[in-house]
């Protein structure tokens, strides 16, 4: 029997980009298991801007060395968008390093394996496909008994914003047909799914390419006509893109969870322009103020750089302040690094590390007392939760989420796992709640 290890990184595509990996190594004999160890087969999925960049995907790669010298068969992948961007110049860096496989190529997978496998030949594919290419290379889903799933709309980013190496690692936008992406939201359903993500760099610009059929609120319409589906969310929307046509899905379709995850990036005008976003902070908080005017009880989440080149204090000021005046349910915050080939890693990087950290821990606290009071008042509501399986610290509890994506932990027996249920919370954690039937 062979072995396969795999550790994912970065975002929803990696974990889609995941499953691909799984199916191929699975068709070929691997079975997966969770430690490296006495893998035969060795794969990182990697990004570019999450938890690891390049530097850090050699230092990981490192560390498999001394695996690979007790036992020469092992094998040892790299994809994901830094085998996109470091490409071929991978293997010269890394010589116990076997294969690099980019964004586009994950079709070649299993051939690259089977040349390592007979052949010794350590091989690179980084090469991008065009559109119709990719729209045919879809995989298909793997079955799996989860609640809850990921399914692509669009591929790529035409977006440029500055800083992001996304548009540069992924490719142009496509999306894929609308007939398609039913039939596997109907598929995934009658394996007994209940919650649909549709995910991709920027969803609402789905279907806006010539020779596209359908808007993304269009879509939506018809998912949310799908019977057996409990639930939709999606990720990750563009502000410039929202259209007054998707904020009204918020209010028409009962299975569009009320949560959206909206990156604003920064708060002063001078700096959303520096970044090319191509929306205003008005703009933005006018975008909100629709949302929230279709669906009162909708919550929001951001993401946010910190120290982009030239952010002053008064800028940096005004990104605090929107975040109160938003009042974000979450966000995740991101110390600005350049990164190379993107329009502002020619800019002047000129925000000093420890005055950076200081903003940065300056908004985390701010966004905790904030997160901390929709957290807090929340205890004693009770919610409709869609279980997911069963709590994964083993306390024999199970978990599910709120309409606001949630964690809330609780006791129930496994037969509700699939099902919405009513739950009170009785008290907040930083990142769940702990709740009790209704
Ligand atoms: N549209 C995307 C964004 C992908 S990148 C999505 O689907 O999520 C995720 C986040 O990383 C961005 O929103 C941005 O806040 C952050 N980021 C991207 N490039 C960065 C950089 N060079 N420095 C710091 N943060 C960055
Ligand atoms: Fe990057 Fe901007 Fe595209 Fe998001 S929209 S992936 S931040 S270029
Ligand atoms: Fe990272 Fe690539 Fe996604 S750089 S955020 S894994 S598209």
């Amino acid at each position: 029997m062979k072995t396969f290890y795999l550790e994912t990184f970065g975002c929803q595509m990696n974990v889609v980009d995941s499953e691909q990996i799984v199916g191929i190594a699975r068709q070929l004999d691997y079975v997966q298991v969770d430690s490296p160890d006495r893998a035969d087969l060795i794969v990182l999925n990697t990004c570019t801007i999450r938890a690891r960049a390049e530097r850090k995907v050699y230092g990981h790669l490192g560390r498999f060395k001394p695996l690979k010298q007790q036992r020469p068969s092992l094998i040892v992948a790299v994809c994901g968008c830094v085998a996109q961007q470091e490409g071929r110049r991978m293997l010269e860096k890394t010589p116990h390093l076997d294969i690099v496989c980019g964004t586009h190529n994950l079709h070649l997978f299993a051939d690259m394996l089977r040349r390592v496998q007979t052949r010794r030949e350590r091989c690179a594919e980084v090469s991008f496909l065009d559109a119709g290419q990719r729209r045919r290379l879809f995989p298909e889903r793997l079955p799996s008994d989860e609640v809850t799933r990921f399914v692509t709309v669009i591929q790529g980013c035409d977006n440029f914003c500055t800083y992001c190496i996304v548009p540069h690692v992924r490719g142009r936008e496509v999306s894929r047909p609308s007939a398609e992406v039913l039939e596997e939201v109907r598929a995934l359903v009658r394996q007994g799914v209940r919650e649909i993500t549709l995910v991709g760099q920027n969803v609402n610009s789905y279907g806006c390419k010539e020779g596209d059929e359908i808007s993304f609120a269009a879509l939506l319409r018809q998912i949310n006509a799908v019977e057996g589906l409990e639930r939709i969310r999606f990720m990750t929307s563009h502000p410039k893109d929202l259209s007054d046509e998707l904020v009204a899905c918020f209010g028409e379709l009962e299975k569009l969870c009320k949560h959206i995850h909206l990156p604003v990036q920064a708060g002063a005008n001078s700096v959303l322009r520096a970044m090319r976003r191509g929306y205003s902070r008005e703009q933005y908080l006018d975008r909100i103020a629709r949302l929230r005017q279709v669906c009162p009880e909708i919550r929001v989440t951001s993401d946010v750089i910190v120290g982009f080149p030239g952010e002053t204090g008064a800028d940096f000021e005004q990104t605090m302040d929107l975040l109160r005046q938003v009042r974000y349910a979450e966000i995740y915050t991101f110390l600005y690094s350049a990164r190379p080939g993107t329009a502002a890693a020619e800019l002047p990087d000129d925000t000093p590390a420890t005055l950076k950290q200081e903003r940065f821990d300056r908004m985390l606290a701010l966004q905790e007392e904030i997160t901390g009071n929709y957290h807090e008042s929340d205890v004693g509501r009770v919610l409709p939760v869609l279980v997911e399986g069963s709590s994964r610290q083993g306390s024999g509890q199970l978990f599910g989420r709120t309409t606001w994506n949630r964690i809330v932990n609780f006791d129930g027996d496994a037969a509700l796992i699939g099902h919405v249920v009513p739950v009170r919370l009785v008290r907040a954690f930083r990142n769940s709640h702990l709740g009790e039937l209704a």
